[in-house]
């Protein structure tokens, strides 16, 4: 692909694979969910913004959707593990199903503390569905549809940031390692 914007190392997935891989990942989701009224569907912002507008928008499955905005200390890439919420649920979930859409998982610690928290107000059930592992979780995670394995790099687009920038970019990619460096 040529014309890349310069701090982008290069493309890791190009939109037409994103694009297959959420439709095949829609239709694993409408399977398994072939027998529920209703679907709850938990996207985290920032990142997760973009695959699941795609993600819904591919879904034959009745659904609702709903936000949650983390924080954690320190950002992601880093070693940090506490995380809070500072955007809650509009609504109670309890005896419904939940699915939570992610774009990433990096050491876990967001995954993991959802999955407790929302495990806790009592859901009919609850799965998780991830664009992106870069296979180094630190703890225990569950994944129930995982997008696609990528290397252990810093990556931008489809909803993913680097200080708040390419998020738009519709394909992911790899950030210059100079640019990361240059602003640590
Ligand atoms: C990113 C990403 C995940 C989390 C993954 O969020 O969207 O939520 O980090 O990292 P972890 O597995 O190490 O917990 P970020 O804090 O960058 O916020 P953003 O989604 O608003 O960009």
């Amino acid at each position: 692909m040529t014309n890349l914007p310069k701090d982008i190392e290069r493309v890791i997935v190009d939109q037409s694979a994103i694009a297959e891989r959420v439709s095949a990942l829609a239709q694993k989701i409408d399977e398994e969910y072939a027998d529920v009224e209703s679907l709850y569907i938990v996207g985290i912002l920032k990142g997760a913004f973009i695959f699941m507008s795609d993600l819904c928008r591919k879904l034959t499955t009745p659904h609702t959707v709903d936000f949650m905005a983390l924080s954690s200390y320190g950002m992601r890439g880093a070693n940090s593990g506490a995380v809070r919420i500072i955007m809650d649920l509009r609504e109670n979930i309890a005896n419904k199903h939940v699915l939570v859409v992610e774009d990433i998982l990096d050491t876990g610690a967001t995954l993991n503390y959802l999955t407790r928290t929302l495990g806790s107000r009592r859901p009919a059930s609850l799965r998780t569905c991830v664009l992106l592992d870069k296979g180094r979780s630190e703890v225990e995670t569950q994944v129930s549809y995982l997008g696609f394995q990528i290397p252990d790099v810093w990556v931008v687009g489809y909803g993913l940031d680097f200080a708040e920038q390419y998020r738009t970019l519709p394909y992911i990619a790899e950030l210059n390692q100079a640019i990361r460096k240059k602003s640590a």
